[in-house]
């Protein structure tokens, strides 16, 4: 009798049980908790500004990334890779996914919200107290409820004061993790790391043990201004200021332009001054030397020092993006080109054999896969840590050549030409590309 009383019991344990995750709120916030980041740049018109155009304000927008996800997307079956498809839009259209639209990267872009679109923005990160995790973005949040009650705003300052807001100082605003838990990804059923900026800086020589030794994302890219590239190997002058349009004038305003590689997007939206300072910053990030010791071995080598990055070069998606040597062997008498390397083709394509720095993932079996839904381990890996250097040799050409030129550059692009083709439609957008440093130098024949 008694035994048979507890089936119901059991049963209506075991449905609340599985109510559990339906009844946990998947959309914490209403949109309109969330200030535009107009609002905010009434008041704070050169913190906005910065922040207008810059790839954070474009997370949403990005023809990139707005092509990509959609074409990793198509003709998925798996349901781990389709998982994986549909979780861009946690970092990328962050403000959405927190007041319940988009869900999956798949919902339709026309009804997100005018905030959402975004991309991540002031209240976004003003508003986040901490983060749960390292990875695909754990940060946790506490908004105020609109315009007529902000909450409060949490920055680097103990003492701020505004009247439309309540400021709180946060000890996480000034450190990396606020950005390391978007600037780590991981896929979200096989595990596998697809970015990992954050644990390469955190691993490297820029994490000083002494916190005012200590070099955060924040130290650099938000250091940096236009003619100021605020890299590990320039200067990181203070930027003297005022947050406020009236507030007082500080020692050091952090700035917004969240500048990185990407010099083409803000350029597609017309902000030429992101793209230079994108320039900028690539340009001042390592070093290139031709070493000539090996020579009577036959053998050149070449040195490339990653000075001013904070983490790998290249980091973020090193899948997709391309850093490079070309290189050019001439006979100099003859005036005839004896090796060359690294060269685009007539499509834009890079050849067979280029020395490249970059991630290939791969599908399980050991077959390489752009597709990052399809990512199941790392085939190889191929960066240069922050304060390292790498050496590639070359073999010198054979013949009878008495003095040779050779010319070799370190280059960047965001992405393989032949990838953006296939995404976004073949010659519709043409990335440029970077030189990041050269090298020249003439081997004479030693006489034996
Ligand atoms: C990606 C997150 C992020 C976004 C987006 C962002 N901020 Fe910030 N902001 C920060 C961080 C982090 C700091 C403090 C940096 C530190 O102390 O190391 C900061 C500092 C500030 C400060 C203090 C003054 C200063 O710059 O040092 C103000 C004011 C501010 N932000 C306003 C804004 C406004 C307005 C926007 C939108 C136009 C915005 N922020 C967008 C992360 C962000
Ligand atoms: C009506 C003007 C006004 C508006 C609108 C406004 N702020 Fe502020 N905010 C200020 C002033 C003034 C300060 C104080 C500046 C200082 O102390 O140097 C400030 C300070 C801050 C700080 C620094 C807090 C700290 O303790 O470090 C942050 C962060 C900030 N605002 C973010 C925002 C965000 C995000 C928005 C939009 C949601 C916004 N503000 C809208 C006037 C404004
Ligand atoms: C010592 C200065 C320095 C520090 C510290 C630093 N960076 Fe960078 N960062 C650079 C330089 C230089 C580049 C340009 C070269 C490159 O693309 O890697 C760059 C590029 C980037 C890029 C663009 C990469 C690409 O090519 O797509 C991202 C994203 C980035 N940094 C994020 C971060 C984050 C997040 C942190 C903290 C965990 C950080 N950075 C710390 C100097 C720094
Ligand atoms: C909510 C997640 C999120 C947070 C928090 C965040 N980022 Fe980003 N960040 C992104 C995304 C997404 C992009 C790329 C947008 C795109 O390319 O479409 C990006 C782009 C960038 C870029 C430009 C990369 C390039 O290729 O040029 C830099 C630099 C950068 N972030 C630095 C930072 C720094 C510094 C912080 C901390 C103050 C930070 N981010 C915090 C998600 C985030
Ligand atoms: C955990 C946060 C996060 C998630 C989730 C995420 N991204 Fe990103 N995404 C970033 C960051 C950070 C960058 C900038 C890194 C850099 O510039 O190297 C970025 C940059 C990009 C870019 C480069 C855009 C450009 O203009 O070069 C593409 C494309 C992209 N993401 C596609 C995707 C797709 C597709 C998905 C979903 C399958 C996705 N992302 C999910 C954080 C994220």
């Amino acid at each position: 009798m008694r035994c048979r009383n507890r089936y119901p019991y059991f049963f209506m344990i075991l449905i609340g049980l599985l109510m559990v995750p339906a009844r946990l709120p998947a959309d914490p916030f209403q949109i309109s908790q969330f200030i535009s980041p107009e609002t905010c740049g009434e008041c704070h018109s050169e913190i906005f500004h910065q922040w207008k155009g810059s790839m954070h304000s474009l997370s949403q927008k990005d023809p990139i990334y707005l092509s990509v996800s959609e074409y990793i997307r198509k003709g998925l079956i798996d349901r781990n890779e389709i998982a994986e498809a549909e979780s861009c839009v946690k970092c990328h259209v962050p403000v959405g996914v927190v007041t319940g639209y988009p869900q999956k990267t798949s919902d339709d872009r026309k009804n997100i919200p005018e905030i959402a679109n975004h991309g991540i923005q002031c209240d976004y990160c003003h508003s986040a107290t901490h983060a749960d995790k390292m990875y695909n973005n754990g940060l946790v949040l506490s908004p105020g409820n609109g315009e007529e009650d902000p909450g409060v705003k949490r920055g680097p300052f103990p003492d701020s004061e505004s009247d439309f807001h309540e400021s709180a100082f946060s000890e996480f605003h000034t450190g990396s993790e606020i950005c390391g838990t978007c600037h780590n990804v991981k896929h979200v059923v096989y595990m596998t790391d697809l970015e990992t900026t954050y644990e390469e800086w955190k691993r490297g020589p820029y994490n000083h043990k002494d916190p005012d030794k200590r070099i955060t994302c924040q130290g650099c890219h938000m250091f940096q201004r236009p003619g100021i590239p605020a890299t590990g190997s320039t200067e990181r002058p203070k930027n003297k200021g005022v947050a406020a349009d009236d507030g007082p004038v500080r020692d050091h305003i952090f700035t917004h332009y969240f500048v990185g590689g990407n010099g083409f997007v803000p350029g597609l939206f017309s902000d030429q001054t992101k793209s230079k300072m994108a320039d900028d910053r690539l340009r001042n990030a390592a070093t290139l030397s031709i070493e000539t010791g090996k020579v009577k071995d036959g053998k050149l080598e070449i040195v490339i020092t990653n000075t001013g990055a904070g983490h790998d070069l290249p980091t973020g998606l090193t899948d997709i993006r391309q850093m490079w040597l070309d290189i050019e062997i001439w006979d100099k008498h003859q005036k005839k080109q004896l090796y060359v390397s690294g060269k685009p083709d007539k499509d834009h394509y890079l050849p067979e054999g280029t020395i490249i720095y970059n991630t290939v993932f791969g599908d399980g079996k050991g077959n390489p896969v752009w597709n990052i839904a399809k990512a199941k381990e790392i085939l190889s890996d191929k960066r240069i840590p922050p304060q390292q250097s790498v050496t590639e040799t070359i073999p010198l050409p054979p013949g009878k050549w008495t003095e040779l030129s050779v010319q070799v550059k370190l280059l960047y692009r965001s992405a393989p030409q032949k990838i953006v083709d296939q995404a976004a439609g073949k010659g519709k957008l043409i990335l440029p590309i970077v030189t990041m440093a050269s090298a020249d130098q003439v081997i004479k024949r030693q006489q034996q």
